[in-house]
């Protein structure tokens, strides 16, 4: 397609969802893509962390009848909850719907969702012998096969509409989990037995890296069209623990990476560390609403892409501060190639669909170009 084509596009035809723009543009041209490899686009995408979740009435009524677990194992209703925010907002991508804890079983780590408190371990990794026993070679092809058959599933349902993101934990916020045993605030445990046995530490971060990186590389081969790397509670370390006890495993895990796949390295709660999560890997680094994007990307430099970073509140906000808010995020981007918009984290569950719709509309009408 030439440049000029492209740009010449009706702006009605720009909505990712519009049958004229399906029809002219294959997958591999999808706005979303185009932004992963730093091209220009018509618009700046968008797609939401979390977007099929508890805020939608249709997700709340499949998961009256199941639970969270048997949603993530069962390819129909995951391919259904993936597909739904496409439909429903326009969205520019679609995510796999799944978890980073799923990835514990085939470790045999293990892991539960209690109904109040969120995830559970019930046998948290705290001894040498714990992390001897963590299966070296997860197979995820086979052993996480429910997720790959679900990656087929919505590739088909999606039939190329907007591509497929596919993801996992990072092996620190990972890490954090199966050592606290849940969900934790301080971290201390896991601090614990980084700043204890450094060689123990970087065994159980290796293991927890061969199989991230085995998983991800089976989703690609599924479907994926991007990745990304949820280093979710990464800010509770500083710069040199991260690099120290964290960048290694964390570039160990892009450099076995399926080549030529868009990569989204995501972190939040510590914005020091943006600059080393470049160093470590990512097409695309995803930062969070405590920093300005522009000054981040400046300072990164303009050869990684961005994604974010709205505040998830603005979309709680009366809907001129959300479309404000929306507004401040894509002049801080300067309608740079490479910007994907993005929350700086998971829309919370008290958001209606009507709002998380007006942003999606407001970026595209308002970053078109
Ligand atoms: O973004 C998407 O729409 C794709 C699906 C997705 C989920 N979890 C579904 C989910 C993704 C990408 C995740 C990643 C995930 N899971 C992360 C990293 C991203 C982040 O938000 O930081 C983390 C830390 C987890 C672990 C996790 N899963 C926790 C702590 C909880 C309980 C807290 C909560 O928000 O409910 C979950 C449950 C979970 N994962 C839900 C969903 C839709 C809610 C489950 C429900 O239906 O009750």
């Amino acid at each position: 397609m030439s440049g000029r084509a492209f740009y010449a596009l009706d702006t009605r035809a720009r909505a990712a969802n519009s049958p004229a723009f399906t029809a002219r543009y294959r997958v591999t041209d999808s706005v979303f893509l185009r932004a992963c490899r730093r091209e220009p686009v018509p618009y700046t995408p968008i797609w939401i962390m979390r977007q099929a979740g508890r805020y939608q009435p249709e997700y709340r009524a499949i998961r009256s009848k199941v639970s969270f677990v048997e949603l993530c194992k069962n390819p129909d209703l995951a391919c259904e909850v993936t597909l739904l925010p496409v439909e429903q907002l326009g969205v520019d991508a679609a995510i796999l719907f799944a978890d980073i804890l799923l990835v514990l079983e085939p470790l045999g780590i293990g892991f539960e969702f209690t109904k109040d408190d969120g995830p559970n371990i019930p046998h948290p990794v705290r001894t040498a012998a714990d992390v001897d026993r963590i299966v070296e070679d997860i197979h995820a092809a086979d052993s996480l096969g429910y997720v790959m058959e679900s990656v087929k599933r919505i590739r088909a349902g999606l039939n190329g509409k907007v591509p497929l993101i596919g993801f996992a934990g990072a092996p620190f916020t990972l890490a954090s989990y199966a050592i606290e045993g849940g969900g934790s605030k301080n971290y201390p445990k896991t601090k614990q037995f980084m700043l204890t046995d450094e060689g123990l530490w970087n065994a159980l971060m290796r293991k927890l890296s061969r199989a991230i990186a085995d998983y991800l590389n089976a989703q690609i081969a599924a479907g994926a069209q991007a990745v990304q790397l949820f280093d979710s509670w990464i800010g509770a370390l500083s710069p040199a623990d991260y690099a120290r006890y964290v960048q290694p495993h964390m570039k160990s895990i892009f450099d076995s990476l399926t080549p030529g796949i868009p990569t989204i390295h995501f972190g939040t709660g510590n914005p020091a560390l943006y600059p080393l999560m470049k160093a470590a890997g990512g097409t695309t680094i995803g930062v969070d609403w405590r920093v300005d994007l522009g000054t981040t990307w400046d300072l990164l430099g303009h050869d990684v892409g961005i994604m974010g970073n709205m505040d998830p509140a603005a979309l709680i906000a009366p809907r001129e501060v959300l479309k404000r808010r929306a507004d401040e995020v894509l002049a801080s981007a300067g309608g740079r190639n490479g910007h994907i918009f993005n929350l700086g984290h998971g829309v919370f569950p008290e958001v209606t669909v009507d709002a998380v719709r007006a942003l999606v509309d407001h970026v595209h009408e308002a970053s078109a170009r």
